[in-house]
């Protein structure tokens, strides 16, 4: 299994309607493309996780790197891990309110994944909220 982790800026005057317009259309992709993965959203940043072929995720990051609504897109890792860690979920959604931390979202989501994967999640969620 593939994964890739990015982070990025939102623009700053992105409307809830286009934050539901990247779920829809996103989760449609995603199912068609055999991808899972996690969309987190604070104040100031997006932290997404995409899994699936290699080609597929890299394709679709391809996509999303173009795209408008978000920024300064850094790469955080890619490469193989052992097994799908969110096989149910086609884009998992959280946008983090106010001042919850980004760690206290990541933690919730990473319940059922495995320990290695689960703890780079929460170091890129820990570092995030220590440079906010
Ligand atoms: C933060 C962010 C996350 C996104 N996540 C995904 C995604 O997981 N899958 C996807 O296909 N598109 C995602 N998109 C949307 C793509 O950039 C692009 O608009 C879309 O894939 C185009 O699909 P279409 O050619 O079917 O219109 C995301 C966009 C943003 C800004």
């Amino acid at each position: 299994m593939y994964r890739l982790v990015y982070i990025s800026t939102p623009k700053p005057d992105i409307t809830p309607a286009e934050m539901a317009d990247i779920l829809r259309v996103g989760r449609r992709n995603n199912v068609k493309n055999g991808i899972t993965g996690l969309l987190i959203q604070d104040k100031r940043r997006f932290l997404q996780y995409l899994e699936g072929e290699e080609e597929q995720v890299e394709e679709t990051f391809a996509r999303i790197s173009a795209d408008r609504r978000h920024s300064a897109i850094i790469q955080l890792k890619n490469g193989y891990i052992g097994r799908r860690q969110f096989p149910k979920w086609e884009m998992a959604s959280k946008y983090v309110d106010g001042d919850a931390s980004l760690l206290s979202a990541v933690k919730e989501l990473v319940k059922n994944c495995d320990r290695d994967v689960a703890n780079e999640l929460m170091s890129f969620a820990e570092a995030r909220d220590r440079a906010a």
